[in-house]
């Protein structure tokens, strides 16, 4: 006989499963009902986001013929602003920015601290190390002619990186607060003093106030662990979508296969 029943609305018709629900395979061991489950949880997030797409989009992509290890110099420099930031931000629990307790909170965290030593350690050869990473990596894309047509935006942006890692070290090098790191860096707020038209203006800007002092340390400090390491981290993100955007530079020695059709032609 034939089905009367009229159907049922759409909104009470059982739903696909998706892919984040049980679709009958049953894990075999405890390993493979874990990786099961990691599964679902990234699944059930995808289904809500669609970030797959994006992710995809971002790593799986063709690299140019000749690709080297000198690529990986501007990943190398990413992984240490990030060393940087997390050594920072466990420096900064124990740090205090004032004239008269700087030094002592920095002797603390040398001396006191577990492993606060290696911490202030990593932190401060770890700004050389990515002063030296930056200046190789733009040296690599200087060599590749990666600064020309169409990543000449990515070489400006690369510029001001450089600047601000360079401002960086400039703000982390008064911080401990003791007699070189107070010479040093009065002798480098006068030399940005003595430039043409705005020097007088950054003097002061990086004095903050009639003398060098307190006001100087909490200036330099807040520059350093707020305003520049924001602006580092958001130039970053512009750098590296450009990269995934233009793709990256094939080495100047490669040569582009020509269609031998073409080359027929030429003849
Ligand atoms: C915090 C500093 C920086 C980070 C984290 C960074 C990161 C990166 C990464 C991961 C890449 C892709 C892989 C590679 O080619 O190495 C890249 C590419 C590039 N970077 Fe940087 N970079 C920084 C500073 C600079 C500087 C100072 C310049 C130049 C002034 C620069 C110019 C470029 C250019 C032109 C490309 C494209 C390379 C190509 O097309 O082959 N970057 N950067």
């Amino acid at each position: 006989m034939a089905n009367l029943r009229p159907p049922l609305p759409r909104a009470l018709r059982p739903k696909p499963k998706g892919p984040s629900e049980d679709n009958g395979h049953a894990p075999t061991g405890a390993r493979e009902a874990v990786a099961e489950k990691g599964i679902s949880a990234v699944d059930w997030v995808d289904e809500r986001t669609s970030l797959s797409g994006g992710a995809r989009w971002l790593m799986f992509r063709k690299i140019p013929r000749g690709t080297n290890w000198f690529y990986t110099l501007g990943s190398a420099t990413l992984f240490a602003f990030l060393a940087q930031a997390v050594t920072g931000v466990i420096l900064a629990m124990y740090y205090d920015p004032s004239a008269t307790r700087a030094y002592e909170s920095v002797r603390y965290i040398t001396n006191e601290v577990f492993l606060g030593e290696f911490v202030r350690g990593m932190h401060k050869w770890g700004s050389t190390v990515m002063v030296i990473l930056v200046f190789l990596h733009m040296g690599r894309t200087f060599f590749y002619g990666a600064y020309k047509y169409p990543r000449e935006l990515n070489w400006v942006i690369g510029v001001v990186l450089l600047l601000l890692t360079l401002f960086m070290s400039f703000t982390g090098y008064l911080l401990p607060f003791d007699q070189r790191s107070f010479w040093a860096t009065t002798v480098g707020v006068a030399i940005n003093g003595t430039g043409p038209l705005v020097g007088p203006y950054l003097n002061d800007f990086l004095r903050a106030g009639p003398e060098f002092g307190t006001t100087t340390l909490a200036r330099f400090y807040a520059l350093h662990m707020l305003v520049l390491p924001g602006a580092i981290a958001a130039m970053i993100g512009a750098h590296l979508y450009l990269v995934a955007r233009l793709g990256t530079t094939a080495p100047p020695w490669i040569k582009t296969d020509i269609d031998p059709e073409l080359r027929k032609e030429d003849a």
